[in-house]
């Protein structure tokens, strides 16, 4: 098969890392692709954005089978634009990655359907927004309404901290169009986890859990970011707690899509937090979280592309999917800057990081010049340490980072160290 992936980043080597294992693949195709990517697929500089581009080239292309990982081209269509042109992919459709693109979608179909999730209002104006937070108590969550790169939630400690979030979003429009509308959230607490589900809009089938940890700095302090860290399985998420969320959370996702007319096939991620009245959902995405995607994929018994197939084909009450036992952790290598502004195009030392046995290291933004990999992005690697206990695993894991070196490196020292 000639398979496509479009994205460029840790997740995307993660994913086609596993689907190179099937025998099935005959040619990886990668838009755009990144250094690490590079030795693996044939990548082509068209953007994850360009879906005219993307369809243009998997006709020319006589792909089998698109992968669409990250968030923009779902929310562009690009999944329903694929499909009109003959390329089976893998991924929702545009109405179906609402979930993700629209905060405010996801709370309506939430509170609709009795999935629990913190209480909200919703804010079109932005007097009214100010005046609701000066009158409610903080701490306060302000969340623009559409998609911000993971940057567009801030938990705000004070009434001065709410004021800037709603002025950021709607004056200074620093989310650009998908902040005009926000939401303002009460503040839950509680440990987080990740569940990625494989969903065919009959079948969900929850893969391993996860805790990604999303604050820039160690102490979970400083600003969010797309995601520093993770560890896997995520140790709050019993048998118990598992068993409620799928009762009282994923299965009403699914029957609330399918009823709303936009059944969800693809990944969907369950951004969960456990509070004292019970698990909550914090959000969704129409797609693999990135890092958590590095993080399980190592543990992921067997190969993603026959469960993508099995997905597409709507088959996947028949597949088997399986974890190996043990347990990872996943340490992302920013330059120094991130989540804000990055220099980037500085050479990566991997001191032979990548060679170590029980360690796999993802590229995130990297670029290979010809002779060497450069910094290219926020987030430039993702190390994962694999071991039969989450201690070990950690070991692993920032043995190999500390072997690495590029100019402005930085990472949390504190992935896995509890309680997050
Ligand atoms: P999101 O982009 O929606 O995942 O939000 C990013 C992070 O903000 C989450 O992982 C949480 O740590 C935090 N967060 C979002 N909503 C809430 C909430 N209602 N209460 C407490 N923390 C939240
Ligand atoms: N790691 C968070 C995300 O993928 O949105």
């Amino acid at each position: 098969m000639n398979i496509l992936i479009i994205g460029g980043g840790g997740r995307e080597h993660a994913l086609l890392k596993s689907i190179a294992r099937n025998p099935q693949t005959k040619k990886l195709y990668a838009l755009p692709g990144n250094g690490g990517i590079s030795s693996l697929a044939e990548c082509v500089n068209i953007s994850a954005a360009d879906i005219d581009s993307q369809v243009k080239f998997a006709v020319e292309n006589k792909i089998d089978f698109a992968i669409v990982a990250p968030d923009d081209p779902l929310a562009l269509g690009a999944v329903d634009r694929l499909e009109e042109a003959g390329v089976k992919c893998f991924g929702p459709t545009q109405k179906a990655a609402r979930i993700e693109s629209s905060k405010i979608f996801a709370k309506e179909l939430m509170t609709k359907y009795g999935i629990p999730t913190a209480k909200y209002e919703i804010f079109t104006d932005i007097d009214k927004a100010l005046t609701y937070c000066a009158t409610n108590t903080c701490p306060l969550v302000v969340k623009a309404d559409g998609l911000a790169k993971g940057k567009g939630v801030t938990v705000c400690a004070n009434f001065k901290q709410a004021r800037e979030a709603v002025i950021s979003c709607m004056k200074a429009k620093i989310f650009g169009e998908a902040g005009e509308r926000i939401l303002i959230e009460e503040c839950l607490t509680g440990p987080e986890v990740t569940v990625l589900a494989l969903t065919d809009g009959h079948t969900i089938t929850p893969l391993m859990s996860s805790m990604d940890h999303k604050r820039a700095y160690d102490g979970n302090t400083g600003p969010n970011t797309g995601g520093m860290g993770v560890i896997a399985p995520n140790p709050y998420y019993t048998p118990e707690i598992a068993e409620y969320c799928m009762k009282n959370i994923f299965l009403p996702t699914i029957d609330a899509m399918n009823k709303e007319g936009c059944a969800f096939k693809g990944c969907l991620y369950f951004g969960l937090m456990l509070t004292k009245d019970g698990p909550k959902v914090i959000e969704y995405n129409s797609r693999f979280g990135d890092p958590e995607t590095e993080a399980i994929l190592p543990l992921l018994d067997g190969d993603m592309l026959s469960l993508m197939l099995a997905v597409r084909e709507e088959r996947l009450a028949e597949a088997n999917v399986k974890f190996k036992a043990g347990a990872s952790c996943c340490v992302v290598l920013a330059s120094g800057g991130y989540p804000g502004i990055c220099l980037t195009g500085y050479p990566i030392d991997f001191g032979g990081a990548e060679v170590r046995a029980g360690v796999e290291v993802y590229h995130c933004g990297t670029k290979f010049t010809g002779t060497q990999y450069v910094t290219n992005g926020g987030r430039v690697l993702a190390v994962t340490g694999i071991g039969s206990t989450p201690e070990e695993a950690r070991e692993r894991a920032y043995d190999s980072v500390r072997l690495v070196k590029f100019e402005g490196m930085r990472y949390r020292t504190d992935i896995g160290a509890m309680p997050e």
